[in-house]
C-alpha cells in the first residue's frame, strides 16, 4: 500500500507531501490542482512501464510543467507586504516525484539536458533514481542508488555497481532485466506495474464498446472499457456474480444482466430492465447506463490491481447512481488501495461515511495547490535523497 505520495515541482505543485490510506478522496474547486495530482501518480506509474520521459515530451517538457512560480513564497509574499517574485535559487531546478511504501520507498529526480547535443530537445534527463527500506529516507536506509548514468546497489556494509552506462532516458526499472539485481527492485516494479488507471471510457455511438465484442477471458477491463461484455462474464465465470447482480440492481432495480454468445465467439451485452419486451444490447444503453456498467466491471475484476485510480467517476451519471457506485468503490477497497477524484457532491458524502475514508481538499494557495487544513506538523516526514 501507498503511504505517502510526495511531488514536487510540477505544475500547479511546488511541494506537496500527501498522506494517504486504503480509500483516498481527491476533491477541491476548479483549478485546485485534482488532475496535476492524478497526473503525478500516473508520471509514477510510467517509471516501471519505461515510458517517463516520452510522458513528459508529451506535455511539452520539462520547462512547461516545472512549477511557474518562486521557489519559495516567503511570508512576506503571503500577507502582501512584498511582490511575488523570483528569488536566487538554493537547489538545481528538479521535478521530483516519490512515493512511501509499507515496507519501500522510491523516488525519482528529472530535469533538463545540462548540455544538449541531442536533437530530443524535450526529452528530460533522469538525474537521480532511490530505492530506500522504511518510510523516509536516511542514507544509512538507502538500498539502490541511480546517479545519472550509474547504479548501485547495497550489499552488506558497502556498495556494488551494477550499471555504470545507463541511458539518461531509461529509469532503472527499465534496466533490471541487464543486471543482477536485489528482489527489492524487482518487488517495486511490480507493484507499481499493479496500478490500475481509468479516466476516460469511451461510451459515444461508435464507441468500440456498443459492439458486440471478442469473448475472451477478461479479468482486466481495458482502460476505454472496449471489452466490457467479456470483463462481465469474466466476472460471472470466475469473479463474483452475486456483487455484480446486486451491483445491477442497486442501480435500477428489477434489472439484470446476460452476456450473449454470438457466431464467431463474440459476446453481445443483453439489459432485461422492468417493463421492456426485451432487453436492451449495449448500442441501445444511455450514456449512464453504460458507463455505470463499465465501472462494475473496472471494480469487481477478479484481478484487482494493487492501486485502483478512477479520475471523475461521476462523468454522466445521474446523482442518484453515485450511492451505488460508492458502495461498489468501499467495496473494492477490501481488494485493493483506492485513489477516487471527484467534485460530485453525492459521491464525496456517500464515500466519507466510510471510516477508512482519507478525504483530501485542495485549494490554489498564491498559485501553488495545497491542502486544506493542513499544517506544517500535519505533513508526513518526507526527505528528498539529494
Ligand atoms: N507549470 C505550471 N505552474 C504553475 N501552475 C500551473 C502550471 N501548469 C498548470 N498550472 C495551473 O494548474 C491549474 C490546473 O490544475 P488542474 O488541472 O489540476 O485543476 P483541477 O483541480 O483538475 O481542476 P478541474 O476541476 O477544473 O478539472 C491551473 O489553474 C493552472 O493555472
Ligand atoms: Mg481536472
Amino acid at each position: 500500500m501507498l503511504k505517502t505520495l510526495a511531488v514536487a515541482n510540477y505544475r500547479s505543485i511546488n511541494k506537496l507531501v500527501i498522506p494517504l490510506g486504503r480509500l483516498n478522496l481527491i476533491t477541491g474547486p476548479n483549478g485546485s490542482g485534482k488532475s496535476n495530482l492524478y497526473r503525478a501518480l500516473r508520471l509514477l506509474a510510467e517509471t516501471a512501464q519505461g515510458g517517463v520521459v516520452n510522458a513528459l515530451a508529451r506535455e511539452g517538457g520539462l520547462n512547461s510543467t516545472f512549477w511557474a512560480g518562486p521557489e519559495t513564497i516567503t511570508r512576506r509574499m503571503q500577507n502582501g507586504e512584498v511582490p511575488i517574485e523570483a528569488s536566487v535559487r538554493r537547489g538545481v531546478k528538479r521535478l521530483r516525484l516519490g512515493f512511501a511504501g509499507d515496507d519501500f520507498s522510491y523516488s525519482i529526480a528529472l530535469g533538463l539536458p545540462e548540455q544538449s547535443q541531442s536533437t530530443f530537445s524535450l526529452d528530460p534527463e533522469i538525474k537521480k533514481e532511490c530505492i530506500w527500506s522504511g518510510p523516509f529516507y536516511r542514507p544509512a536506509s538507502l538500498l539502490v542508488d541511480r546517479d545519472g548514468p550509474m547504479i548501485r546497489a547495497r550489499v552488506g556494509r558497502g556498495w556494488e555497481v551494477l550499471a555504470q552506462h545507463t541511458p539518461i532516458f531509461d529509469s532503472l526499472f527499465d534496466q533490471v532485466g541487464s543486471f543482477r539485481t536485489s528482489p527489492e527492485v524487482l518487488q517495486m516494479r511490480e507493484f507499481i506495474r499493479r496500478w490500475r488507471f481509468y479516466d476516460h471510457f469511451r461510451s459515444d455511438a461508435d464507441a468500440p464498446v456498443r459492439q458486440p465484442q471478442l469473448g475472451t477471458r477478461t479479468p482486466v477491463l481495458h482502460p476505454d472499457g472496449r471489452d466490457l461484455a467479456a470483463a462481465l462474464q469474466t466476472i460471472i465465470e470466475i469473479g463474483d456474480p452475486e456483487a455484480l447482480r446486486a451491483a445491477i440492481s442497486d442501480a435500477f432495480p428489477g434489472a439484470r444482466l446476460a452476456i450473449e454468445p454470438l457466431s464467431g465467439g463474440r459476446f453481445a451485452i443483453e439489459f432485461h430492465q422492468e417493463g421492456l419486451l426485451r432487453p436492451l444490447s449495449a448500442a441501445e444503453l444511455s450514456d449512464g447506463t453504460l458507463r455505470y456498467l463499465l465501472l462494475v466491471a473496472a471494480l469487481l475484476t477478479p484481478r484487482p490491481p494493487t492501486l485502483m485510480v478512477l479520475n471523475e467517476p461521476e462523468t454522466s451519471l445521474h446523482p442518484d447512481l453515485l450511492p451505488a457506485l460508492a458502495r461498489l468503490i468501499i467495496r473494492a477497497c477490501g481488494q485493493c488501495q483506492v485513489w477516487v477524484v471527484s467534485h460530485a457532491r453525492r459521491l464525496i458524502s456517500a464515500l466519507q461515511q466510510d471510516p477508512d475514508c482519507n478525504c483530501i481538499v485542495l485549494e490554489k494557495n498564491l498559485g501553488q495547490t495545497a491542502i486544506v487544513g493542513q499544517r506544517m506538523l500535519d505533513e508526513p516526514a518526507w526527505y528528498w535523497p539529494d
